[in-house]
């Protein structure tokens, strides 16, 4: 069994400890806001905030998160959007929308080192690949959520 916390809420997982944290969250949490893009690293859409890092979901076991805070998309906020959500509506940031949720939770990392980044910045640290190539969106809503 592993424990450790999803959303600041303790979590068992009665799986195989080998297990991507990507699927613990979808199948047994149902917390299906982190997607599942490639399953090899490179495209961000299962990113989540692991101990205030921003960790690609996909290649992290279960048994790598024990004791570790996990936070996820639905556990951004608690009652109304966070900041950086409101910023991405108000840019009006998504088009197909998959890749968001991880964007997102790079981009509330990022601020919460660096709340003026520059946009190479934004660019080293948010490596996810959006395919509908909303990246100039992205930008706006980072500053604006940064203000
Ligand atoms: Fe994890 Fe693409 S699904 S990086």
């Amino acid at each position: 069994m592993t424990k450790f916390s999803v959303n600041d809420r303790p979590v068992e997982y009665r799986m195989d400890p080998e297990t991507p944290l990507l699927w613990a969250l979808r199948d047994a949490s149902n917390l299906t806001g982190t997607k599942y893009g490639c399953g090899t690293g490179d495209c961000g859409a299962c990113t989540v905030d692991i101990d205030g890092e921003a960790i690609r979901s996909c290649l992290v076991t279960i048994a790598e998160c024990e004791g570790r805070l996990v936070t996820t998309i639905e556990g951004l906020s608690r009652d109304r959007s966070h900041p950086v959500q409101q910023a991405w509506v108000a840019e009006q940031v998504p088009q197909c929308g998959f890749c968001q949720s991880g964007m997102i939770m790079a981009a509330a990392v990022l601020l919460r080192g660096n709340s003026s980044p520059s946009d190479a910045e934004i660019d080293a640290a948010i490596t996810n690949i959006c395919r509908c190539g909303t990246y100039p969106r992205i930008r706006a809503a980072v500053r604006r959520a940064g203000r």
